[in-house]
């Protein structure tokens, strides 16, 4: 199934969500809605909306509680992506010159922390704690995902487990929300609840893992962000993480030091996705997202045939083919 056909279907239920992230946002203080809308009218994806839409489809669910809850899920991503871009001294964002780099951290912050609660505002119009843990769970672990990160930064020794274990926390559990979402709207059995967030885990890695490839490999006009960005921040991803593990100690050494120093040009870039390339790192971590998607994908397989469920079968490999 196409991606387009997927996002055709639930059009419709997009736009209704567009609408709620419009009108949330705002602020008399105007400067709220000026860096909010500057970010939110970037041209997202929108990929936790429609895992949402998807996932209360599958169980049946078509009600109006869906939008405020997908609008809760994509504030709460643009809030830890206003965020993200201050920590990790980001210039581009979906395209763009990030709202750091226009109005400064501060303001970028505030903005973050006013979307946040504008996410928890929302959110108490829905009075199941199921659905309140769900959200709390994820935004509790995507910061701890972000400051075990943080720590670990220029830690040039990282290895496979601890980048995974990153990953899902920081980036995999508010799509794993998303999709539990929608099973919990749909009053599925909790073990339907806990399938979705499975599958969303493994999307989720799937996700961050194929993001850390493009960072190496991507063309920034469209990834829409700068390339060779975790490098300059002495960040360690997956293909790294395997090529110096593949390539001799005496090449690691030099390319270990490039990292930690956090500081490398562009020629230090060039030199470490050479060397990335040469060690089959950005394969490895393909074939490693892959093996995600299937997994994902054999979470899915039992269910009934159905149109949702053909999407969330696609949406795996489109997430490992993307190029944005
Ligand atoms: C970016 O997420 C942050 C990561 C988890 C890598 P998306 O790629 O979903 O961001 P937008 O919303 O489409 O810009
Ligand atoms: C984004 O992580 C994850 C969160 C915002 C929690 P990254 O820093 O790896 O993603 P990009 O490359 O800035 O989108
Ligand atoms: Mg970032
Ligand atoms: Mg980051």
């Amino acid at each position: 199934m196409q991606l387009q056909d997927i996002v055709q279907t639930y059009e419709k239920d997009l736009a209704i969500v567009e609408s709620f992230l419009q009108k949330e946002q705002d602020s008399y203080v105007k400067l709220i809605p000026e860096i909010s809308n500057h970010i939110i009218m970037s041209g997202g994806k929108r990929i936790r909306p429609l895992l949402l839409m998807i996932a209360s489809d599958l169980f049946g669910y078509r009600g109006e509680g869906r939008y405020p809850l997908a609008a809760v899920i994509e504030f709460i991503h643009t809030a830890s992506l206003l965020h993200d871009d201050v920590i990790d001294h980001a210039s581009i964002r979906r395209g763009k010159t990030s709202a750091n780099r226009l109005w400064g951290n501060a303001a970028s912050v505030l903005v973050g922390d006013y979307l946040y609660a504008t996410a928890y505002k929302l959110l108490t119009e829905s009075n199941n704690q199921t659905v309140q843990r769900l959200v709390a769970w994820a935004t509790t672990t995507m910061v701890e995902g972000e400051t075990i990160q943080l720590v670990k930064s220029g830690d040039v020794n990282i290895t496979e487990e601890e980048y995974l274990a990153i990953t899902e926390k920081k980036t995999a559990v508010l799509m794993a929300a998303a999709c539990a979402l929608g099973a919990v709207l749909a009053e599925a059995p909790e073990s339907s609840v806990d399938l979705m967030t499975r599958f969303g885990m493994k999307l989720g890695i799937t996700f961050q893992v194929t993001d850390d490839t493009l960072d190496y490999v991507g063309l920034e006009e469209e990834f829409g962000k700068t390339i060779g960005m975790d490098i300059m921040e002495g960040k360690m991803t997956l293909p790294l993480i395997w090529s110096l593990r593949q390539g001799p100690p005496s090449e690691g050494e030099g390319i270990k030091k490039i990292v930690a120093a956090k500081t490398a040009d562009d020629g230090e870039v060039k030199e470490i996705v050479d060397f990335i390339k040469t060690y089959g790192g950005i394969d490895y971590a393909l074939g490693r997202a892959g093996q995600f998607v299937e997994e994902a994908k054999a979470i899915i397989a039992p269910f009934p045939e159905s149109f949702p469920k053909n999407a969330l079968l696609a949406l795996p490999d489109h997430i490992l083919n993307r190029n944005l």
